[in-house]
């Protein structure tokens, strides 16, 4: 088979889908691997670190669709007409954000493409390694505070000087999964005195184990699921209790990252205007959930903003300014997937009833899939 990759197309990415060190891991699970001239260059892979792995490079985005029966991707799809002079059954891989881009997907009902998007995987165990969104997130977590120690006007670490002492600036981290973790663990490592909340309460201990404290909401319903990885919709009560909570809390933060999710749904608003309006001059908060709505009151995707007193940046892709060690990861992500479902004939089988596959399947020979567009109600 002809695993390719082509150059991303989304404006700022910098991450590339396929490393010299997966290209080279391809090469001797038997693939063939074709890529567009400098398609890892922003990733810091030069073109000669790919041909010294096996791979040949094409200028042209056609010579390369029309031999592939794999396309590698992080994010972008090729244009229509490109695609287009693909074989009949290639099988796109990539991240694309099915929930938000379920239109543009359909789009892809041609010849009899299957199209795989890792960010529906399942968050098993068995997938750790295949595991993109985590991959991701854990870089966007530890950029995220790189960012706000970038805007905030003031050190993050104690400093005892001769002219006088400096104090630690403090961190409230919202949402304690891969992304909350890692700011968790950068905001200390940079001297931050570092508090976290996340409504399930089994992550208390893994906060405390980074040296930040867990502030928690008594919840009588126990309506928070426990020992899973995602986090399901809290009562109306609960909410009002947790915005309370963490208005108390953040009257007194310096930086505030918010990392809340639930996934398929709007992220839920934890910083509310009136919070906003009794926090400190140049606080920063850097929201991470802007793609899915935003944790902030006021927040812009994409932007930074200020409101009351307070600078809101929500960026769009800070996994891409580490696109090094991003791409370098993702890539792994990738070839652990396909290598798990290679058949003996050295061919990707996409048959398979596992659930890794049936679940991250949105089109199949052509057509979406049910599991996707009818079960999740987004058709
Ligand atoms: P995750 O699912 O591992 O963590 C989300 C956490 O939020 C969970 O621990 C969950 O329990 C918690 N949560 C849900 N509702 C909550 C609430 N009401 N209050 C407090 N905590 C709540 O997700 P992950 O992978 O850490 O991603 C976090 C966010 O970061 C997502 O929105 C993701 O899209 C975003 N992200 C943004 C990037 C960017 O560059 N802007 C890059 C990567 C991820």
């Amino acid at each position: 088979m002809i695993i390719g990759s082509l150059k991303e197309l989304n404006d700022g990415e910098k991450r590339t889908a396929i490393s010299p060190e997966t290209c080279k891991k391809f090469v001797k699970l038997g693939f063939s691997v074709l890529l567009e001239n400098n398609a890892g260059i922003s990733s810091n892979f030069t073109n000669k670190s790919y041909e010294e792995a096996g791979a040949q490079l094409k200028e042209n985005k056609l010579d390369i669709i029309k031999e592939v029966d794999v396309l590698l991707s992080v994010s972008s799809l090729p244009e229509l007409s490109i695609i287009e002079n693909s074989k009949q059954n290639l099988i796109i891989l990539g991240t694309f954000n099915p929930y938000e881009n379920s239109k543009i997907l359909k789009e892809l009902e041609i010849k009899k493409i299957n199209v795989i998007s890792l960010d529906l995987l399942p968050r098993i165990s068995r997938a750790q390694s295949m595991d993109v969104l985590s991959s991701q997130a854990n870089l966007a977590g530890y950029r995220a505070v790189i960012l706000a120690s970038n805007i905030f006007k003031k050190a993050f670490p104690m400093m005892m000087t001769a002219a006088g002492t400096i104090i630690p600036a403090k961190c409230l981290v919202l949402g304690a999964g891969v992304a909350g973790l890692q700011a968790i663990a950068t905001a200390k490592r940079l001297g931050c005195v570092v508090t976290a909340f996340d409504v399930r309460p089994e992550v208390e201990d893994q906060v405390k184990s980074l040296g930040a404290k867990f502030i928690k909401v008594e919840n009588n319903e126990d309506k928070a699921e426990k020992n899973t990885v995602y986090a399901k919709e809290m009562s109306e009560e609960y909410k009002l209790k947790q915005k309370n909570k963490i208005h108390d809390c953040a009257k007194d933060m310096d930086i505030i990252i918010t990392t809340a999710m639930i996934p398929g749904k709007k992220a839920p608003i934890l910083i509310e205007n009136k919070t906003l309006q009794d926090m400190k001059l140049g606080s920063v908060i850097i929201d991470l959930a802007g793609e899915t709505g935003g944790n902030t009151e006021g927040g812009k995707f994409g932007e930074e903003v200020m409101v009351e007193k307070v600078i809101i940046n929500s960026p769009i892709n800070l996994p891409s300014l580490v696109a090094y060690d991003a791409s370098s990861l993702y890539a792994k992500n990738i070839l652990n997937f396909i290598s798990a479902f290679i058949k003996e004939d050295k061919s990707f089988d996409i048959n398979s009833d596992d659930e890794l596959l049936t679940k991250s399947i949105i089109i199949k020979n052509g057509l979406k899939t049910k599991n996707f567009f009818e079960d999740n109600n987004n058709a």
